[in-house]
């Protein structure tokens, strides 16, 4: 194992000293090593991948089984980064036992080393009770993709001042409840800056934006949204490191082409019988 191997107590290390947390999702082997080798500090099996990998329309659908799978594609390829899975929709909710029974799959069969889950106040007693059997947990508030319904859609939240879910002030309860039930980490999602800035300095923890401006303690994107890996423009909040989707288009159309053409393949990519002296 590398020896600058990235662990739960190394991101609030970073917190302290003020140096950025960078997380992205993944989902298989090759882009996990990519990712890994680049240097990201976490990498997250999220349940995005119902929709970024599933292309499904929520990430309600997502079971155990399908972040256990991916896990163990992700964990296979990282030396160094730390390994967080995501507990899909009413994998956690139901009840404090089967959050354990969860959480402990995610690490003992797809060997992550933290889970994450959203919701803030109301899944604080299970934070506590998953973090006081030893398993990491990594908050998310904000835009939670699990209360779509909810929202009523993929919605910014923290706009309006008030307690009532979603809103301002009770996003900040949010945060300081997962923080002191010992969550070690918290993503913040589709909020205002200025919000997410204030949640950074309140929180003892290091927060992980998305969609939460530039003042939260590290960033997190959907690699699919990072690599351009999609054939819609993506969120506004998201940057485009490459184009990904065109370039595979490309070569998929000049494959199509060359093999038609009979351009593909020439003897440089095909095998000859062995030949023997007489
Ligand atoms: O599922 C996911 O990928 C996530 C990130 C967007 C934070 O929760």
């Amino acid at each position: 194992m590398n020896a600058t191997k990235v662990r739960v107590p190394d991101l609030a290390r970073m917190k302290a000293h003020g140096a950025r947390i960078t997380m992205l999702t993944a989902y298989d082997f090759p882009f996990a090593r990519i990712f890994d080798q680049a240097g990201v500090d976490v990498l997250l099996v999220g349940d995005s991948l119902g929709m970024a990998v599933q292309g499904r329309e929520s990430t309600l659908p997502v079971t155990v089984e399908d972040i256990v799978y991916h896990l163990q594609m992700v964990t296979r390829a990282r030396t160094r980064a730390l390994v967080v899975g995501d507990m899909p929709f009413m994998s956690y909710q139901a009840s404090v036992k089967t959050a354990i029974q969860n959480a402990g799959r995610l690490l003992k069969d797809g060997g992550a080393e933290a889970v994450k889950l959203e919701g803030g106040t109301s899944i604080a007693p299970t934070v506590r009770r998953l973090a006081e059997v030893d398993i990491p947990v990594m908050g998310h508030i904000g835009l939670t993709p699990q209360s779509i319904h909810r929202m009523g859609g993929f919605r910014v939240q923290g706009r309006r001042a008030g307690t009532a879910a979603g809103c301002r002030d009770r996003l900040i309860e949010d945060a300081l409840a997962l923080s002191e039930a010992g969550a070690f980490a918290i993503v913040l999602e589709g909020m205002p800056a200025e919000l997410a800035a204030e949640i950074t300095r309140l929180c003892p923890v290091p927060t992980i934006g998305i969609g939460a401006g530039p003042e939260c303690d590290g960033q997190v994107l959907v690699m699919h949204d990072m690599l351009g890996l999609s054939d819609s423009p993506g969120p506004r909040f998201a940057k485009r490191y490459a184009a990904l989707w065109e370039l595979a288009e490309t070569a998929a159309a000049d494959y199509v082409r060359e093999v038609r053409e009979g351009v593909f393949p020439t003897p440089q990519h095909s095998y000859r019988a062995k030949e023997f002296a007489p």
